[in-house]
């Protein structure tokens, strides 16, 4: 990992389309100083995306694109990439499913945080899904992406107990805060192992 510190950290774009807390979190790992990455572009598919204001106020190259075309949203993503020199995509809370093609031809790495323990609970509103089926643990995991959905190679996974007054939103609060520590440990563990 020693070669991506200073200058040479990896371009990295990260995909957004809420609130963005994982951004931030992101945001702050790659101004360490031993960071590997460096955020030089935030694209979401919703121009009112809280998220986009971190872009804002750390001054980071931002753009919205709207999904009507898919595409057509691929092409202008992928122009915008190459533009960049970007050389890694993060995916953090970015609700659109990337087309098997974009996947394809972007040839570097994309990662994902997902708010389950994958392979489990696997596409929208886990936490609903984990207290209706009375599970007694959850969490959150980081993996690649391949063309099949939350399906790739799991990098990391952090497991959290559920306790009986939990519900969907407390949930989702306990697992978010895990992810803004699981993230960038393993975006290191990955590119340490390129
Ligand atoms: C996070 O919990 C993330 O894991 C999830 O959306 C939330 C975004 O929060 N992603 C998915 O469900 C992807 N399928 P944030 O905007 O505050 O980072």
């Amino acid at each position: 990992m020693a070669k991506l510190i200073g200058k040479n950290r990896i371009k990295t774009a990260v995909f957004i389309s809420g609130n963005g807390s994982n951004l931030k979190s992101l945001i702050f790992f790659s101004k360490k100083k031993i960071s590997p990455i460096q955020i030089s572009l935030v694209i979401s598919n919703n121009k009112r995306a809280r998220g986009l204001n971190y872009a804002k106020k750390y001054k980071i190259n931002k753009f919205s694109i709207i999904y009507k075309n898919k595409k057509n949203a691929d092409f202008l993503i992928l122009k915008k990439l190459k533009k960049n020199n970007i050389k890694l995509i993060l995916l953090a809370g970015f609700m659109k499913i990337l087309s098997k093609n974009f996947i394809i031809s972007f040839k570097h790495p994309i990662l994902n945080i997902h708010p389950s323990l994958l392979p489990k609970y696997k596409g929208l509103n886990t936490h609903e899904r984990v207290i209706k089926n009375n599970e007694k643990f959850t969490g959150c995991t980081v993996h690649m992406v391949n063309k099949k959905l939350d399906s790739g190679k799991i990098i990391l996974r952090k497991k959290i107990k559920i306790y009986k007054k939990d519900d969907a939103k407390t949930l989702e609060k306990r697992v978010l805060k895990q992810e803004h520590k699981l993230y960038p440990k393993a975006i290191g563990k990955f590119l340490s192992n390129l």
